[in-house]
């Protein structure tokens, strides 16, 4: 080894002994007689000291000759530090230098590599691997590392083995858009990258070997978001002869092992909630239950304490829905007038927002004065269980959009009122998805989960005669409003998976060609079957307390899916196009 230590090691218990350090030069003070240098690596900072008289003079001459970033070599021995700094780990001592060595010089870096950068997100993502020497960026990385190693140790303990499935797949009609690569043997044809190793975890099922997993990179050709890449990865999970409780007791395991060895959480219990009821009282079916203000219905199924007063808006509303922001009284107008506006933009889409204030005083005054006498509006109010102070936001409409719209507002309030902080955890099992939803545009059926998803057995008579009724054995793991898992019970009869691709549009022709290999492996003996998949970026930032997932990526795409550090994706050459005989008009 070239050093003798780390930049991150040294302390007062080192005084006195010879070492030799390496590392990047992360600032340099020169103050004429002395100079001082703060040496970095992965481990941290170590000062070292260069001294007019007792330095010799070539390493003092050689000392002024470095830059920001330079790599070198540097002995000395350690001794106390005068001025000590509790901020850092080797804040007591300090190294005086008796030689260097120049590894390497380096060009000025295009922006600071500090914790706090001047360099914007487009330098950052071309620089990658100078923004991966920050503290802050290198962290993420460490505690990405942390998840899978302890991932690894949890599932191992529990006798699961990890197997790699393949990268080049086959192109399917389900799920998101194909990334797809063109196969040079087989002129004309296309290999897939797997969107995930689904169909294998099950063939590994039925190849008996009962608890399988993989850290596996997965591939999606989606529009991107904060938590979504094109390239991602998943903790791959399938267990035979299980049930669905026993995959929610596996899982929530895992997911409590986690918290407790990369965290220092102890999670209480994680609550179930069917599908069914995070949509009634969240309009989600990922509801971030670290905070209550529930949905509460004012016209639904219920009751309706609407009508009769000639309000048109509400009169005609399938739902009218609302949500209680306590202390919210307050609000001036113009605050409201914000919030309208604000529900009103294109990505939430309302058509208006209607506000019941429950002043402090007792009073309560509403938007809709006009139509509901304040008798009505306590009853309102006393429906929320709202208290004097507290604030009523109302929205109707048809029921589904105007939940999926109640979400946003009671999300968005919850963080005005710092219902959301980043460090409080509250996990949540979502059950009994829809095992069908209905698309209008393209007038048919498609899976929720995937094709494989099992319906649950007293829901298979509705198969025939109500299909948005069945529900599925599947289940998704929440976090904070993040779905962070989802699996299923699969279907492991050849019969009931035939039936399910019918369903889906599919002739029994096109369900053998797409799928026969999965069909024709249930006929050899398929073991009932269970599994799960986490998405691991996820998982990870929301044990980084962040939002976005591309820090947790050592080398991530940018928002238009490139790769902005390599320049990718980028266009090949003719000839590489006519080796694999694809022919591209109109090339730019
Ligand atoms: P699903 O499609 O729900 O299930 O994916 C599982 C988890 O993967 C994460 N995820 C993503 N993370 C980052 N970027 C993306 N583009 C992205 N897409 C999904 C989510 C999600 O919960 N084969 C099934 C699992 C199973 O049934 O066992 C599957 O892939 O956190």
């Amino acid at each position: 080894m070239l050093r003798t230590h780390t930049c991150g090691e040294l302390n007062l218990a080192h005084v006195n002994e010879d070492v030799v350090l390496c590392g990047w030069v992360q600032r340099i003070r020169d103050k004429g007689g002395m100079i001082w240098l703060d040496l970095r690596d992965r481990y941290g900072l170590t000062q070292l000291l260069f001294e007019e008289g007792k330095t010799p003079s070539e390493v003092l001459q050689a000392a002024r000759t470095l830059g920001r970033e330079f790599v070198i070599e540097a002995k000395g021995k350690v001794i106390e530090r005068v001025a000590k700094n509790d901020k850092i780990q080797t804040g007591s001592i300090e190294i005086r230098i008796t030689g260097i060595t120049i590894l390497n010089p380096a060009k000025l870096p295009p922006f600071l590599i500090e914790d706090e950068t001047d360099g914007g997100d487009d330098i950052r993502m071309k620089y990658r691997y100078l923004d991966l020497r920050r503290n802050t960026v290198r962290e993420k990385l460490q505690l990405r590392h942390q998840v899978a190693r302890h991932t690894r140790a949890y599932l191992d303990d529990l006798n699961f083995i990890e197997v790699e499935t393949p990268v080049l797949i086959k192109s399917t009609p389900e799920g998101a858009r194909d990334f797809v690569v063109p196969s040079r043997m087989n002129p004309g044809e296309f290999y897939a990258l797997p969107q995930s190793p689904q169909t294998f975890k099950q063939l590994l099922m039925v190849a008996g070997f009962d608890r399988y997993y993989q850290i596996v990179k997965c591939f999606r050709d989606e529009d991107l978001r904060a938590d979504r890449q094109p390239e991602f990865t998943q903790i791959d999970c399938e267990m035979s002869f299980v049930t669905q409780e026993d995959i929610l007791n596996t899982f929530e395991g895992l997911i409590r092992n986690l918290f407790r060895k990369v965290k220092g959480i102890e999670l209480p219990e994680v609550p179930r909630m069917t599908y069914a009821d995070a949509m009634r009282l969240y309009g989600s079916d990922k509801p971030d239950i670290r905070f209550d203000m529930k949905f509460t219905e004012l016209k639904g199924e219920d009751q309706d304490l609407t009508s009769g007063s000639n309000f048109g808006v509400f009169d005609e509303a399938e739902l009218v829905v609302g949500v209680c922001a306590p202390g919210c009284a307050t609000y001036t107008r113009k605050q409201m007038d914000e919030l309208t506006d604000w529900v009103k933009r294109p990505q939430i889409g309302a058509k208006g927002l209607i506000y019941v204030r429950y002043n402090a005083d007792g009073s309560i005054k509403s938007s809709v004065d006009k139509f509901y006498s304040e008798e009505i509006l306590r009853t309102w109010a006393e429906a929320f269980d709202a208290k004097p102070g507290d604030l009523l936001l109302i929205l109707s409409g048809q029921a589904d959009k105007a939940r999926k719209q109640l979400n946003e507002v009671r999300l968005e309030m919850g963080s005005r009122l710092g219902f959301r902080n980043p460090d409080v955890y509250h996990v949540l099992w979502v059950l009994d998805f829809p095992l069908l939803e209905y698309g209008e545009a393209e007038d048919r059926w498609f899976a929720m989960h995937h094709p494989f998803t099992s319906p649950k057995p007293e829901d298979i008579p509705l198969l025939a005669t109500d299909l948005g009724k069945v529900r599925a054995n599947a289940y998704d793991m929440v976090i904070n409003g993040v779905e962070v898992g989802g699996g299923s019970v699969r279907i492991f009869e050849r019969d009931l998976q035939q039936q399910m691709f019918g369903i889906l549009g599919f002739s029994p022709e096109e369900a053998q060609e797409q799928f026969g290999f999965l069909m024709n492996a249930f006929e050899f003996g398929a073991p009932p079957h269970a599994g799960i998949a986490f998405g691991f970026d996820r998982l990870c930032s929301l044990f980084g307390g962040v939002d976005s997932i591309r820090d947790f990526i050592a080398f991530p795409k940018n928002n238009s899916g490139r790769d902005v550090m390599i320049d990718s994706p980028s266009i090949i050459s003719d000839g590489q196009l006519k080796e694999l005989s694809i022919r591209v008009e109109n090339r730019v």
